[in-house]
């Protein structure tokens, strides 16, 4: 088992399942009248938050409680980190208190990897700017297999601010690990140039052309590539990280990336819609949408707590 998850690029298919499954069986306890287990017994869980968090803080607070950790939390507001204290210094108080995880969210890009090289335990990216988010894509990958019975196969589209979003660099490293195909849809101003320039011309599924040993494509055009999609992922604009504007306006946004009811209604029957939320309701996705038999966006919270707790499970030595 590896000792950190800083990226979804830690896991290779074998380990990946290995949590799922895993995910699986702690989901079964959450039926339970009483949901722990004795596992982490004595074990301290930190959660180190620099930045704001509703979903993924309580997730990862609850995994480790049900798991029976110690857990302290940590967010930076009210903390010596309003006073400058380092990131560096405040691992070390971590690692004087005998953390034996830290599960760190942070605005800066490669934080968690820093930290790695400071602490003895293990260390969880929840999230390090607009890099990677590798248990979000565990928690999605999932959702997939649990509503659709596998990730093999998979055609998933990721819609949005994807130039932003740490959960799609996270969910395209691991589905595509998992043998899923995934193509990354918004305007072109809001897709990485690395993607767009790594694809040959002719693999964009709105031109026609088929990926060939790539299994990562680009679309500009959402109406395009529904019919075709099995999943199709809903991202949040994230405006607090746009320095420059990316689209004319929201309502523009909208109409031609947000999925609504008549755009829903394109998918095939089986095909579900999810977001990680914080949902920006009524501009990447409709209300109606968002609260639709089709939306597995509660779901993907409860399913949060069983993939955190596979994490934190085996990363500490737990065995299957
Ligand atoms: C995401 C995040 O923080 O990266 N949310 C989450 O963890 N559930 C996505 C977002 O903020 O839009």
């Amino acid at each position: 088992m590896i000792k950190h998850l800083r990226s979804a690029a830690d896991l290779d298919a074998g380990t990946a399942t290995l949590i799922l499954d895993t995910a699986a069986e702690m989901a079964a306890l959450a039926g339970r009248e009483v949901k722990k287990l004795p596992t982490l017994r004595g074990r301290t869980v930190v959660n180190l938050f620099y930045e704001d968090s509703t979903r993924t803080r309580i997730s990862f607070e609850a995994a480790a409680k049900r798991l029976s950790a110690d857990v302290i939390n940590f967010s930076a507001k009210g903390s010596s980190v309003s006073k400058g204290e380092s990131l560096k210094d405040t691992a070390l108080t971590l690692q004087a208190m005998g953390a034996d995880a830290v599960v760190i969210r942070h605005p800066a890009s490669g934080a968690p990897h820093r930290l790695a090289s400071w602490v003895d335990g293990s260390v969880v990216n929840a999230g390090d700017g607009t890099h990677e988010h590798p248990t979000q894509a565990l928690l999605d990958a999932y959702t997939m297999r649990s509503r659709l019975g596998r990730i093999d196969g998979l055609n998933v589209a990721i819609v949005g601010d994807v130039l932003h979003s740490r959960v799609a660099r996270s969910n395209v490293l691991l589905l595509t690990t998992l043998g899923a195909k995934v193509t990354l849809v918004g305007p072109p101003t809001l897709i990485p140039v690395d993607i767009a320039a790594a694809l040959s011309p002719g693999t964009e599924p709105s031109r026609g052309g088929k990926p060939k040993e790539n299994r990562t494509g680009v679309s500009y055009d959402l109406d395009s590539v529904l019919a075709g999609t099995d999943v199709v992922m809903m991202l949040r604009v994230q405006t607090e990280r746009m320095q420059d504007s990316y689209f004319p306006s929201a309502r523009e946004y909208s109409r031609r990336y947000g999925l609504d009811v008549p755009r829903m209604r394109k998918l095939p029957e089986h095909a579900i819609v999810m977001h990680p939320g914080p949902m920006n309701r009524g501009m990447e996705i409709a209300p109606e949408v968002a609260d639709s038999s089709r939306s597995t966006i509660v779901e993907q919270v409860a399913n949060g707590v069983s993939a955190r707790m596979a994490v934190l499970y085996l990363l500490l030595g737990g065995k299957a």
